[in-house]
């Protein structure tokens, strides 16, 4: 058995970015022209009236300020509200696999490695841009790795299962060097004309170089992951190949972008998560006082403030759970292994860290790391 190590993470930032205030303008210009639209209805009783948004409200329920996206012209047009992407030829990258390779390209110079020492590439996401081929195959031929790619959905836990799906392909030697990669366009499935969720999420893609201890002088042991599943419909997005089979499939229907019952979800995830968490822990015979710091999935400031005093019995001290979702918003996969890159650097040998994300499914993932 050969033992892996997280040796270095790249972050992809898109070029634009939306504060919250811009965000607000822009909601509440289209919901005072859907009123408009349907004063008659509204006045009727048979429509209710679209409420404006507040930046208030978004950055005391979430934490979040401000997110990066793919492109801010369409998501803050009021008579679109969703990004303008260029159509690409089949025969160019297409923009999830241009977003991972420049993720993936930081974390190999990070880690003085070529494309060409890679052998396995799996694109962990919460949504790709096409039925097939998998985009991890294009990242693998845009890098020049050799092995296989694949790639995989497990919504907003998908970087911890795809570290640990790789961990343990190299634990049993059938892949030498893995790129687990997180291209995430959310603004493609977020419903920005939705007050109650459209502050959510940002775009981003992260990169994890997974290697062999003994290939790297310097890096972050994989001690062991651990990863959950228990099924709820409470985050879904009905958008699929099946669309156009059903009778009205192809319409503009509220429940083919991201839809969440955020009450329920904020009440059923924490237990999840702190169970598996200390599970976890205990498993492995790891002491929560042994961890310097919890990198969490970063969806809400409030929950991860939870998540940080139920693992670690306390109020976590400064720059022990830090959050990066005040500048990226929730990026599903990805915001993890964000908090992961920003925020790792401080670490001497022998200290240990978990890294976790969670979300639909629901699905729940982390890892125990030991600097080395
Ligand atoms: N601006 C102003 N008011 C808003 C608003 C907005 N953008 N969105 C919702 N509101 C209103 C609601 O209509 C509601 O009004 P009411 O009390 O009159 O009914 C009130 O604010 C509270 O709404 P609620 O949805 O209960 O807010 P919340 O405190 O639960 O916060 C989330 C919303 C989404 C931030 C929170 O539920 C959450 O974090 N959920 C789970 C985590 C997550 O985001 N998961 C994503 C997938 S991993």
């Amino acid at each position: 058995m050969h033992q892996p190590a997280i040796t270095a993470t790249g972050v992809f930032v898109p070029p634009d970015t939306i504060s919250n205030d811009e965000l607000v303008v822009a909601f509440n210009a289209y919901a005072d022209r859907f009123n408009a639209e349907h004063a008659a209805e509204i006045a009727a009783g048979t429509l209710a009236e679209m409420p404006h948004s507040s930046s208030e409200f978004i950055h005391k329920a979430s934490g979040i300020e401000s997110r990066y996206v793919m492109d801010r012209t369409g998501v803050l047009d009021p008579a679109r509200m969703y990004p303008h992407l260029r159509q690409r030829a089949d025969d160019e990258p297409g923009i999830m696999a241009e977003m991972a390779l420049d993720a993936c390209e930081k974390a190999l110079a990070k880690a003085g490695r070529t494309g060409a020492e890679v052998d396995l590439v799996i694109c962990a996401a919460s949504n790709m841009e096409r039925a097939y081929p998998a985009v991890a195959i294009e990242i693998q031929q845009l890098l020049g790795a050799g092995g296989f790619a694949f790639d995989m959905n497990v919504a907003c836990s998908s970087a911890t299962f795809g570290i640990q799906a790789a961990a343990d392909m190299i634990r049993a030697g059938s892949v030498r060097r893995a790129l687990v990669v997180n291209p995430e366009i959310t603004s493609g499935h977020l419903e920005w004309r939705d007050r109650d969720c459209h502050f959510i999420f940002g775009d981003v893609a992260t990169a994890t170089l997974i290697e062999r201890v003994d290939d790297a002088q310097s890096g972050f042991v994989i001690r062991s992951s651990r990863c959950g599943t228990e099924f709820s419909n409470h985050i879904r997005n009905n958008n699929g190949f099946l669309r156009r089979t059903r009778p009205d499939g192809m319409a503009d229907r509220r429940d083919m972008q991201f839809m969440q019952e955020g009450r329920k979800v904020f009440k059923e995830v924490l237990p999840l998560v702190c169970a598996h968490i200390q599970h976890h822990l205990d498993d492995t015979g790891v002491a929560a006082n042994r961890l310097k710091r919890l990198w969490l999935h970063q969806a809400n400031k409030t929950m991860n403030d939870f998540i940080g005093r139920k693992v670690l019995g306390r109020d976590p001290e400064p720059g022990e759970q830090p959050n990066i979702l005040q500048e990226f918003a929730n990026t599903s996969s990805a915001g993890s292994i964000i908090a992961f890159d920003r925020f790792s650097e401080d670490f001497a040998p022998g200290e240990m860290g978990l890294i976790c994300s969670f979300g639909a499914g629901y699905s729940v993932g982390s890892v125990i790391v030991e600097k080395y």
